[in-house]
């Protein structure tokens, strides 16, 4: 190779030490994988420094490469021999990355098949169950009572127009109900109902009359929160309309009501009331349960507890969902079921229930 000098002989042994200089680290895992708690995943990474190793080594722009080009600018008489001496390197290169690469990949695939591998005996693991809110338990409770003495349970829409949430209400324009500061408004002057007496008009709209329904769901009033209000609350509202309708039907339904969710010796009262919506109207107060009506914290020591508002449905509401009020008659009311709930799990404070602290609700389990 006196021709063209040692020259491309040194290329040639540059190329293979530049090589053996980086595939060092990799060698002792030429025959196989020694059992040194290499995981699947530094496997998976080898390989991929391997793929990358044969690339600089063997690709297209690899000194191998460089060399073979030579060949052809070799002496003639040299060529073959100069020739041999590349595809050695060339073929010694390439064995000692399909070894390492093969070990590897014998590796893996074991590995893999033993972590896919299902152990039967392992003992499953259990869900943890939730559990039902208890505003929803309570609501739930309600609407069985009701449903027994054989109620409809109507779901509606808590965005409303003026229409539904005032006028056939028989709330009049400048009533405080309707001030902004009472009621929360859309930017498009849709108004969130602020009780569900507003499902009273769809129930009748939709069912016509005779109807007897119960609608429980949220409300929204801008009140500041505290012990007893917040500004999103459930109510429960009820609705009976038929021939022949009386107060006293009012008054027997409540008395049933509250003899089944809190027991048969509670007494009801009726106190005198207005709403807009009714006429006569009344509050609904229970004797306390925890007293039995001598006087405790939960009744704030009156005896009696508030239950909500009732009355008999007024006329103009009537004809606002075209019920003919010469024929029928009815009664409505609207209990608030985040104090009752509270009552009756001894809460102090219904903000507890909105506040999502998992060691309060798990109590409801
Ligand atoms: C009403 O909302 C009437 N719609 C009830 C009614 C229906 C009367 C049908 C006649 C016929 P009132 O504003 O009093 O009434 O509310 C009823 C109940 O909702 C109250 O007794 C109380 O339990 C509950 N409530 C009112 N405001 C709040 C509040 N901010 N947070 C929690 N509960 C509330």
């Amino acid at each position: 190779m006196t021709e063209i000098g040692n020259e491309p002989t040194q290329q040639v042994e540059a190329a293979r030490e530049a090589f053996e200089r980086e595939f060092e680290r990799f060698s002792a895992l030429r025959q196989s994988i020694p059992a040194n708690g290499m995981s699947l995943q530094q496997a998976e990474g080898l390989v991929r420094e391997l793929t990358d190793l044969r690339a600089r080594h063997m690709g297209k722009k690899s000194s191998v490469a460089a060399c073979k080009k030579l060949i052809g600018k070799v002496a003639p008489e040299n060529r073959a021999s100069f020739g041999q001496l590349v595809q050695r390197t060339e073929v010694a290169i390439n064995e000692a990355l399909t070894e390492v690469e093969a070990s590897l990949q014998r590796f893996i695939q074991t590995a893999r098949v033993e972590r896919e591998a299902l152990d039967v005996t392992i003992p499953g693991r259990r869900p943890r169950p939730g559990h039902l809110h208890p505003i929803t338990l309570m609501r739930q409770r309600i609407e069985d009572i009701f449903v027994s003495l054989g109620y409809a349970v109507e779901d509606d829409r808590e965005i409303e127009t003026d229409f539904y949430n005032f006028d056939a209400l028989n709330i009049p324009e400048g009533h405080p109900a309707r001030d902004p500061q009472d009621t929360f408004y859309t930017t498009d002057g849709f108004a969130l109902r602020s009780q569900t007496s507003t499902v009273q008009i769809h129930a009748m709209q939709r069912r016509g009359a005779p109807v007897r329904m119960i609608a429980p769901g949220r409300v929204f009033r801008r009140d500041t929160p505290d012990p007893t209000h917040n500004p999103m609350f459930f109510q429960v509202e009820g609705l009976c309309v038929d021939r022949g309708i009386t107060m006293a039907h009012l008054k027997g339904t409540i008395a049933e009501f509250v003899h089944r969710l809190f027991g048969p010796q509670i007494e009801t009262r009726f106190r005198p009331s207005y709403f807009p919506f009714t006429e006569p109207s009344a509050e609904v107060d229970y004797s306390c349960f925890n007293c039995r009506g001598e006087g405790c914290r939960i009744c704030k020591w009156s005896g009696w507890i508030e239950l909500g508002g009732s009355g008999m449905v007024h006329p103009n509401v009537l004809r606002a969902a075209n019920v003919d009020p010469e024929v029928f008659t009815g009664f409505a009311f609207g209990l608030g079921i985040d104090r009752t709930c509270a009552l009756i799990y001894e809460l102090d404070d219904i903000r507890l229930l909105f506040e999502n602290d998992v060691r309060f609700l798990e109590q409801f389990k």
